[in-house]
Order: C-alpha cells, then sequence, then structure tokens
C-alpha cells in the first residue's frame, strides 16, 4: 500500500474517531492521557509525512547506498499475532525503501529475554549498521541501550515502550536512540469510551446501577497491559458510571488463555455485563468462551480489545464484538523504518515517534478492514 493512501485512510478514520468521540480533532481524542498530549507536542502524527520525506531524500542522497546496510530486527516473540503483522509490514516497507532482503534479518525472542540478549550480542558481534528492538521485558531496555550504544550501532525501539527514565537518558546524552509507538493510554481511553457511549441503560442487565466487567490482560510487564487496564475503566468513570470488577485475569496476550480464562470466569460471575481485554486475540478466546456458555455480544453481554486484527473486524461488523480499537502496524513499522534509514543516512530522529490509535467500533469497521487489504 503506497503512503499516500496509507494517509489518506488515517485522515478518513481521524474523522471517523473525531466524529465518534465528539472531538474536534484526534489530538483531543485521548482527555484521559495527558502524557500522551505531551509526547505528541513533539512528535504531533501530521509530522509523520515530513519525516517519511525526510528518509526518503535521506535514502536517495545515500545513492542507494541502503542495498549494502543490515538491519537486524528482534522480536519479542514471532507466534504473537499483532507482532506477526508488525514484522511482515516492517520487512516488505524496508525492501521497498531500498534494503536488500538478504541483509535484513528478523529473529524470533520466544518470548524470553536471555535468548534476544544473546540474538543482539550476535547482531552487534555481526556489526549490523543499525538494530530495530522490541524487547521482551521493556526492564531490560537500559542493558540492551548500553549494548547497542557502546557498539556504536544506532537503535530504534518498537512495541514495548521503556520507562521514562530510560527515555530521558537517550535525550540527555543525545544518544541514536529512540522508541516508535503509540501511547496505551489512548487506547484503553478508547475500549471504555466504546462502552460508555452504549449508555448505563443498555450495559446494566441487573440493574445494579454499576457496570459488572471482568478484565484480561496481556503481558503485566507491559506499558499496554498497565495502561489498557487502568484507562479503560478510567473512561467509564470519566463518564459517570459506577464500575464493579468481577475478575481480572492474565492471557499474556494469546487466544487460549483468553478463552479458558473466560470460560471460567463467566461460570463464576454469570452476572458480568462487559468483558474488557487488552488485545483482539484474547477477544477471539473470550468470544468462544461466550459464545460456548451461550451468552450473546450485543444482547447480554459487551466484549471490547485492541489491534483490529482482521477476525476481530469482522467480528465486529458482524456484532458479536462490541468494538476494538486499531493498532496501526503499518504506521509504525513504516516509521521504524523511517527511523532506520535516517540514523544511517545520518538525519537522525526525535527520540519518541507517536502514532495515534483509532477507535472501531460497526459504523467504522469496514473502512478500517478496506484499508488493510
Ligand atoms: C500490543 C498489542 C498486543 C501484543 C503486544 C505485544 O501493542 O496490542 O496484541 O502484540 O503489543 O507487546
Amino acid at each position: 500500500m503506497s503512503m499516500r493512501k496509507v494517509l489518506s485512510i488515517l485522515a478518513a478514520s481521524a474523522m471517523a474517531v473525531s466524529l465518534l468521540a465528539g472531538c474536534g480533532s484526534t489530538a483531543s481524542a485521548p482527555a484521559a492521557a495527558p502524557a500522551a498530549e505531551e509526547k505528541k507536542e513533539e512528535a504531533p502524527a501530521e509530522e509523520a509525512a515530513p519525516a517519511e520525506e525526510a528518509a526518503e531524500e535521506a535514502a536517495e542522497a545515500a545513492g542507494g547506498d541502503l542495498a549494502d546496510k543490515k538491519v537486524g530486527v528482534c522480536i519479542y516473540q514471532f507466534s504473537d499475532n499483532f507482532m506477526t503483522l508488525f514484522r511482515n509490514e516492517l520487512q516488505s516497507y524496508l525492501v521497498s525503501q531500498g534494503f536488500a532482503e538478504g541483509n535484513i534479518n528478523i529473529v524470533d525472542g520466544a518470548n524470553d529475554q536471555a535468548t534476544q540478549t544473546n540474538q543482539i550480542q550476535n547482531f552487534i558481534t555481526e556489526g549490523v549498521d543499525v538494530l530495530i528492538i522490541n524487547p521482551v521485558n521493556s526492564s531490560s531496555a537500559a542493558t540492551i541501550t548500553d549494548m547497542v550504544h557502546d557498539a556504536g550501532i544506532p537503535l530504534v525501539y518498537i512495541n514495548r515502550e521503556p520507562d521514562a527514565d530510560e527515555e530521558a537518558r537517550w535525550a540527555d546524552n543525545d544518544w541514536d536512540v529512540t522508541y516508535v509507538g503509540c501511547d496505551a493510554r489512548q487506547s484503553g481511553t478508547m475500549q471504555g469510551e466504546i462502552i460508555a457511549d452504549l449508555g448505563l441503560d443498555a450495559i446494566d442487565f441487573n440493574g445494579n446501577g454499576a457496570i459488572d466487567y471482568i478484565m484480561i490482560k496481556g503481558d503485566p510487564e507491559n506499558i499496554d497491559a498497565q495502561y489498557r487496564t487502568e484507562f479503560s475503566i478510567k473512561a467509564l468513570e470519566d463518564a459517570g458510571l459506577k464500575v464493579e470488577k468481577l475478575d481480572e485475569q492474565v492471557g499474556m496476550w494469546q487466544q487460549e488463555q483468553g478463552q479458558s480464562l473466560v470460560a471460567n470466569s463467566l461460570a463464576a460471575h454469570p452476572e458480568t455485563e462487559v468483558v474488557f481485554c487488552n488485545n483482539d486475540a484474547m477477544a477471539l478466546g473470550a468470544l468462544q468462551a461466550i459464545q460456548a456458555a451461550g451468552r450473546k455480544v450485543g444482547e447480554d453481554i459487551y466484549l471490547v480489545g485492541v489491534d483490529a486484527l482482521t477476525e476481530a473486524c469482522e467480528d465486529v461488523l458482524a456484532g458479536t464484538m462490541t468494538g476494538t480499537v486499531f493498532n496501526d502496524h503499518i504506521s509504525q513499522s513504516h516509521s521504524a523504518a523511517d527511523a532506520a534509514i535516517n540514523y544511517i543516512t545520518g538525519a537522525g530522529n526525535e527520540h519518541y515517534i507517536g502514532c495515534d490509535y483509532v477507535k472501531v467500533t460497526a459504523d467504522n469497521a469496514q473502512d478500517i478492514l478496506d484499508s488493510l487489504k
């Protein structure tokens, strides 16, 4: 897909979001995420185009030298379906920008930091020109940064955001290290808004005046899991709704775990009105459990996820999922590749490169699906 098409789709999606949220712009949509706003001031979504242009110009100025450059890419776990979309798009975009396929090496950390640390060490020994890293443990970022920086290799973190102290170190020392990703607070807020927008009467099947929910979390070490859990519920409370947590379980981003956890939760808490899942894979599992329990989404229970996987968007259209949130792997992977190019050519980067989430309901799920074709 061309960048122009992606941008025009994003603009259309942003319009859809602002219509849904009743806001004037996407920047004001995540009202509950002040730090996201601050960060966006540094690197607003609108600046994505100039950054990409800079990368293109820099790549051209390098006179096609990118074909000789080596990129090492570390993914925390290949079996994660969102990260599979991300890495496939990253690979094809890097090739479209002039890298030789044989010089792009993408490795599977198998959800084990020791394995990944070894892989990083191997890339350093091999002398790659740039590293793109999706850390297994965000808390290992300082160690990873030190290894990579000491070796004189620029570093682009993706998807799992290191903490604020670590990010501050890159800026303070003017190191060639950046993070490309979205602010998870925004996705949690959007999940909560999708439910809040239904109104208490539609949700409160047992008439106790509260929203009775269960929460299925991703890897708790991961800031995305922490913020989505917190901000989805905050959005309900901010909308003036009372909430009652019936259960909270860790499904590690995986469908099978989502399925078995929600099956158990529904058996223990048949009064459940909303199932929040930190991602779509777990929501797809939750849907299997909901259906096996003889429940019907939209009729006696609601279900939301994050990512906008194709299957989840189809469920939203069919009414078997209430909504999801588009985690834009296209924009994020392209920004990560552009940042890598900017380091190789010496153009450099900001230390935080952001991206907006998009709320997905039955109103715009088809647009999102079309944009992913
Ligand atoms: C999240 C995504 C999850 C999972 C996770 C891995 O952003 O929503 O599905 O891929 O990243 O870190």
